[in-house]
């Protein structure tokens, strides 16, 4: 078969291919800033007593079925789901779907590995991609990355203690801290046990009733289906309607008042602000009592939510485990790289410093210690064992390519490195390196024992 076209003789261009909508390519000049983002947060977590988890990107959707919720906008409308066909006849076919989010799968593989049965509080943390079909917009992707943390175990670890609430919020305010994120807010809620979200329900149900057919169509279905969703709709013609709805703070049990008001004394004792949100209910029905979110206000537009959370203390029951209070939160890591580097932009003095896009070049904006230009192909062999010995000491090195041209050598080198070593037959016959150190223009044969010494920053 071929692909010549016949009148005019030639091969028509193939259509190129792009990234799938609302996915992204993140290129060198980028990725320093997430591995910075990601190292900080393992440091970090690392001194609150957590471990690292790595669940499997997809599971069997029943999992956030049960775990997220049927009636949620996550499992209703936006998973990834497909059938996977049975291998063998004995073998049935299954339901699997990319991770949405990675609490249920956490949950799960701490019921799977009688993670609970040990007695002990359980502090897990995780990085990844996540997946979720919403409509790609700046900040909301549809493969997308969360860096999370978990803290559940039996009743007896104190996983339901407001301390652990308060010690995970305080976490993430040392962990924005240290990464230089400025003017974030914490908005805080409780909603309450799974039974005063019942009689909340109930409540939101009966106030809906005469008032509902004023609302949005999105609006009008949550009323049926999911009337606490109606909380955070951003339908501006409905907001003076859901103003005057019932508050959730009044249908607390004693208990969960009485939860919810040490989580704050603990905040305060650690000077961590808070702003109270009736409205902040979250979109996962797993919530119970404490809910959060950290919002920022610039860099992310309307998609201003950084990181969200709360309490979920019947989820791993939802899942058949063992009673296992938890809370924990994710953060968006792409809204975070966002808000970073807008507010480098804006000339804040942040964390990222050399860490934002700049010329791009292997690895970002740092510059290599050496560049090695062969004189001519004859030379490629030794400058390849060459950099082989400098990279062994620990150098960073990029190597050229004998065929250059001098000039085009010297303009790489000078775009990426800090020196220049050339290295021709001269060189090579007298044991030595020619090195140029663009910083001073200075210029010297080195011999090759002493090379190294003479590279090091
Ligand atoms: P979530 O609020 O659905 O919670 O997501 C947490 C964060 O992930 C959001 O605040 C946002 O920054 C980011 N995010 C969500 N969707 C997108 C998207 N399409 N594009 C970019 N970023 C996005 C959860 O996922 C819960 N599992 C959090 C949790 C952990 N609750 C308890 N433990």
């Amino acid at each position: 078969m071929s692909n010549t076209d016949p009148s005019s003789g030639k091969t028509p261009a193939r259509p190129t291919l792009k990234a799938v909508r609302g996915t992204r390519d993140l290129l060198p000049a980028e990725t320093p800033l997430w591995n910075h983002v990601e190292a900080t947060a393992r440091a970090v977590f690392a001194r609150y007593g957590f471990g690292e988890i790595r669940t499997p990107i997809f599971e069997d959707t029943s999992l956030f079925a049960r775990g997220v919720g049927e009636e949620t906008d996550i499992v209703s409308k936006e998973m990834f789901t497909w059938e996977d066909r049975a291998r063998a006849a004995s073998e049935k076919a299954q339901q699997l779907t990319l991770r949405p989010e990675n609490t249920a799968g956490v949950v799960r593989a701490a019921i799977e590995h009688k993670l609970i049965e040990t007695g002990a509080l359980q502090k897990l943390y995780y990085i990844g991609p996540q997946f979720r079909r919403e409509r790609p917009q700046k900040g909301r992707y549809r493969q997308f990355w969360q860096i999370g943390a978990e803290v559940l175990g039996a009743p007896s670890s104190g996983a339901e203690s407001p301390l652990r609430d308060a010690e995970i919020l305080e976490m993430l305010a040392a962990y924005l801290n240290e990464l230089g994120v400025r003017d974030w807010k914490l908005e805080l809620n409780s909603v309450g046990s799974a039974d005063d979200r019942a009689r909340y329900n109930a409540a939101l149900r009966e106030a809906l009733q005469p008032v509902k057919h004023l609302m949005c169509e999105d609006n009008q279905r949550r009323a049926e289906t999911n009337p606490l969703r109606v909380l955070d709709s951003k339908d501006e013609a409905d907001q003076a309607i859901i103003d005057a709805l019932p508050k959730i703070a009044d249908f607390l049990s004693p208990d969960s008042r009485a939860h919810f008001d040490a989580v704050l004394a603990a905040l305060d004792a650690c000077s961590v602000a808070y702003t109270l949100n009736p409205r902040l209910v979250r979109g996962l029905d797993y919530y119970t009592r404490t809910t959060f979110e950290f919002t920022v206000t610039t860099g992310l537009g309307t998609q201003n939510a950084l990181l969200g959370g709360g309490r979920y203390d019947g989820l791993s029951e939802m899942l058949g485990g063992p009673r296992a209070p938890g809370i924990g939160f994710a953060i968006g890591e792409d809204r975070l790289i966002l808000t970073l580097q807008a507010q480098e932009e804006l000339g804040a003095p942040s964390s990222t410093g050399s860490f934002t896009a700049g010329q791009g070049g292997v690895g970002g904006t740092k510059k290599l210690d050496a560049y090695i230009a062969p004189l001519s192909p004859a030379q490629n062999p030794a400058a390849l064992a060459l950099a082989k010995e400098l990279r062994a000491a620990g150098l960073t090195v990029e190597v050229g390519e004998g065929s250059f041209k001098l000039r085009k050598s010297f303009d790489i080198a000078d775009s990426l490195a800090r020196h220049i070593l050339l290295l021709g037959e001269d060189e090579l016959a007298t044991d030595t390196v020619t090195v140029k150190t663009f910083a001073t223009g200075e210029q010297s044969k080195v011999e090759r024992t002493a090379l190294i010494a003479a590279l090091r920053p």
